[in-house]
């Protein structure tokens, strides 16, 4: 059962309830009433005629007009005479030769009741005649009367009762409607963003401030759940993409060398090329389970990492690639530790250097060098290359992004700096680009990562 239709059912019981009761106590209330003013006037009466009958004997029953019990007049009256023995010694016409024999109606003598004779319905009472005689009288008027006015009143009631309860029905859907609109609408929106849609939103014009509050923050949840889908599918596609150049190149190299007979020099080209491919396979491998790992970063233990062996390592890395072409790469100072992850960490600055290195040209140095400010610990590496175009700056730590003069290079997938900037988060600091400084041209970047305890450079 919906909500709504517990709450119209909830409102409607009472209803039934409240009515139903008030409705019963008025009409036993009323009927009591007129049934009292009855038995009074029956009472008097059969009081009087008992004294006629002492006075005069049985016959005078009839001269009376019967009990006024209503506003109309005298009810028809039925009256009997009984002998101490039960016989009937006179009886109204209206009771003629039926009256009833007196055990049927014997009471509690002056305490009316209600009796039926044939079909009518009557109320009786039954007195002694004052005379010692033991006679008995038996004084009766017709319910009728009564009987109309308690039929009357309980149909009057229930038809009131019949509209009261529709017309609150009515009523109370249309307020509970009212009132769970807003529910109606986020249940709404959360259903067909659990189908997949995530275009859905709640977008409350509530007056309720807190289902305002609810919807708002749905809103922001699905905006967030739309962004991270769509930033998904996109890695995928450029994953996928950037998987199917290597692939490409090792599958035609190898089909290639396989055609026909080549002499050796040619096979071993052909196995180069390959081996090149695959190399970059391995590494797009390596940098993809990487970010897939930083991602769902499960807490490992953090050891105190000394900043200057992470750049002594790091820089030995690269040290070949530099010497290649005539790139020096120069540790400046560097004094600082931080917690985190040794391997992690040195692979955020080789990823720098490398960078660094491949934006040099020959007879350029790559700076390094860390410092301990306050709970900071800085490092930076700084480069003499062409450095990175205003308008791109903030692209190039997205996954896959490279500057459009270095897309045709194939040393790289533009994974390095989404891996580092990852690195850095999961250490609680953040790696960043340095604004362009005119006296010092080429990239510097900054790494910021919060010192380690109590700790400086170990
Ligand atoms: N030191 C640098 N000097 C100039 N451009 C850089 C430098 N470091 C990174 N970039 C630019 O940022 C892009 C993204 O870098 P990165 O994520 O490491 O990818 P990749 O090195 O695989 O191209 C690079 O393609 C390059 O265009
Ligand atoms: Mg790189």
């Amino acid at each position: 059962m919906s909500l709504r239709q517990r709450l119209v059912g909830a409102v409607t019981a009472v209803t039934v309830l409240t009515l139903g009761g008030a409705f019963t106590a008025v009409s036993v209330t009323v009927n009591r009433a007129q049934e009292r003013r009855l038995d009074r006037a029956l009472h008097t009466q059969a009081s009087e005629e008992a004294a006629d009958v002492a006075a005069r004997g049985a016959g005078a029953i009839e001269d009376r007009p019967g009990p006024a019990a209503n506003d109309v007049g005298p009810l028809p009256k039925y009256g009997a005479v009984y002998s101490e023995g039960g016989a009937v010694l006179a009886a109204t016409a209206s009771l003629g030769a039926s009256a009833p024999a007196l055990a049927t109606v014997r009471r509690p003598l002056r305490a009316p009741f209600d009796h039926w004779l044939r079909r009518d319905h009557l109320r009786a009472v039954l007195v002694r005649v004052p005379d010692g005689s033991g006679r008995l009288v038996l004084l009766a008027a017709s319910r009728a009367d009564l009987d109309g006015d308690e039929r009357f009143l309980r149909r009057a009631m229930l038809q009131v009762f019949v509209v009261a309860v529709a017309w609150t029905i009515l009523v109370a859907t249309w307020f509970v409607r009212r009132l769970t609109r807003d529910h109606e609408v986020i249940t709404r929106v959360v259903r067909r963003v659990a189908a997949g849609d995530l275009t859905a939103r709640v977008a409350s014009r509530s007056d309720d401030r807190e289902l305002a509050q609810v919807g708002g923050d749905i809103d922001e949840m699905v905006a967030r759940l739309e962004v991270l889908v769509d930033s998904q599918q996109r890695f995928i596609a450029h994953a996928a993409h950037e998987l199917r150049s290597p692939l490409t190149t090792l599958l035609g190299e190898l089909s290639h060398a396989l055609r026909r007979a080549r002499d050796a020099e040619a096979y071993r080209a052909a196995i180069e090329e390959a081996l090149g491919a695959a190399r970059r396979l391995n590494q797009l491998a390596n940098d993809l389970l990487s970010l897939a790992r930083l991602g769902a970063e499960v807490e490992r233990p953090a050891v105190t990492v000394s900043l200057s062996e992470v750049i002594r390592a790091a820089a030995a890395e690269v040290a070949p690639q530099a010497a290649a072409i005539g790139v020096t790469v120069a540790p400046g100072g560097a004094e600082g530790a931080v917690a985190g992850q040794p391997s992690d960490l040195q692979r955020l600055v080789r990823n720098l250097l490398d960078n660094a290195v491949r934006h040099s040209s020959r007879g350029d140095a790559v700076r390094v060098s860390a410092r301990t400010l306050g709970d900071t610990v800085e490092l930076r590496v700084a480069d003499e290359g062409p450095g990175v175009p205003a308008e791109e700056r903030a692209r190039i730590f997205e996954p896959f992004y490279r500057v459009a003069r270095d897309e045709a290079d194939d040393a790289g997938s533009g994974l390095g700096l989404a891996i580092a900037r990852e690195i850095a988060r999961s250490h609680g600091g953040e790696l960043s680009l340095a604004p362009d400084d005119p006296a010092a041209p080429g990239a510097c970047f900054v790494l910021r990562l919060p010192r380690a305890p109590n700790l400086t450079d170990s």
